[in-house]
């Protein structure tokens, strides 16, 4: 077929095909239409599939108008198809704008903090546990060997729910129910929430520790004190300095609070370090003999460490952070950064 005629057919097709569309009504005449004409084996599609039977040299003049008329039709269905609905819709709603792209979520600083440090010690052979937030006296005290009415309970203010019900004050009740099930050897790492009657820019009434025990035979200080090491090292990286300050908690025996090297600074003195060098960033000792007696473990036969490290203080020196409320204020503007 000479490509003459075959233009002419097409610009035939294309005729009908206006004039058949300005009668269409209705969404589903305009999807017949568009099935007659441009459907897999509509009349624009078949003719297009003609075209190989031109001449080489005859194919793409006529290839390009059969594609500039689908392009044309395909606009008008298009906008036939918005034109279509109904007035009531249109008058309130542009539906030509482009949708808004749903916000992805993301993970908490906080959160993310938390797996990052149980990553650490889990490297290490560490179990993460969990224990419960509103906790028995006993376990939050009394078995730590805070006898009741003793002053040492001064050093964490508490919020009561009862007479022997309270808000755990710090994840250490976690090391008693974790040894009362289960004979040495131990090692455990239990993150979770802590509550204190406490809130000003360095503290908030809910906040976060992560709690480690180890107990075995022949665990000695040194152990305790190259598991920090480790740990700092992968969190603040490997020339992070750390320096054990001679403590008290009624639990451990000795006792020390652990500092590293000021991650703002670099140990020189700065205003993050109030000019020392150095940042507090856990409690740990030696698990003190009494509270082996609580949980039935033999101190003759056993020994082992434990610590327990604020999770917001760790957030605040890794990203920088001067305001510890900001954690818990839920404002985009901060969170968006993590
Ligand atoms: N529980 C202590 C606190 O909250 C920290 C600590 C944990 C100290 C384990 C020693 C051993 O202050």
């Amino acid at each position: 077929m000479p490509s003459e005629n075959m233009k002419e057919q097409l610009l035939e097709l294309e005729k009908k095909a206006l004039e058949e569309l300005a009668g269409v009504d209705g969404p589903s005449e305009l999807e017949k239409f568009r099935i007659t004409y441009l459907g897999k084996k509509g009349l624009l599609t078949s003719f297009m599939k003609k075209l190989v039977e031109l001449p080489a040299d005859e194919r793409p003049e006529v290839g390009k108008l059969a594609n500039l008329i689908k392009a044309d039709l395909s606009k008008l269905i298009r906008e036939q198809g918005i034109a279509d609905i109904p007035a009531s819709i249109t008058a309130t709603v542009d539906v030509t704008l482009p949708g808004r792209e749903p916000l992805r979520g993301h993970l908490h600083p906080i959160t993310l903090v938390i797996k990052e440090v149980c990553q650490i010690f889990s490297r290490m052979g560490f179990r993460v546990v969990k224990g419960p937030n509103v906790e028995l006296d006993y376990y939050n005290f009394e078995a730590l060997n805070f006898p009741k009415d003793h002053p040492a309970r001064d050093m964490q203010d508490t919020l009561y729910v009862s007479e022997n019900i309270v808000l755990r004050t710090h994840t250490s009740p976690i090391q008693v129910r974790v040894m009362e099930k289960q004979k040495p050897p131990v090692s455990i790492i239990a993150p979770g929430k802590v509550y204190r009657r406490d809130s000003d820019v360095s503290h908030t009434p809910m906040f976060h520790q992560v709690e480690g025990l180890l107990v075995d035979k022949d665990v000695s200080f040194g152990d305790l004190k190259g598991t920090l090491t480790g740990f700092a090292h992968q969190m603040f990286g490997r020339d992070t300095a750390l320096r054990f300050r001679p403590s008290f908690f009624p639990f451990t025996e000795p006792s020390a609070e652990v500092d590293i090297q000021c991650v703002i600074c670099g140990g020189e003195g700065c205003r993050t370090c109030s000019h020392t060098g150095w940042l507090e960033i856990l409690g740990a000792g030696m698990v003190d003999p009494e509270v082996y007696g609580f949980v039935d473990y033999d101190p003759e036969v056993y020994s082992g460490f434990a610590f327990g490290m604020g999770i917001e203080r760790i957030a605040m020196l890794k990203y920088g952070i001067d305001d510890i409320q900001l954690f818990f204020r839920n404002d985009m503007r901060f969170l968006r950064q993590f």
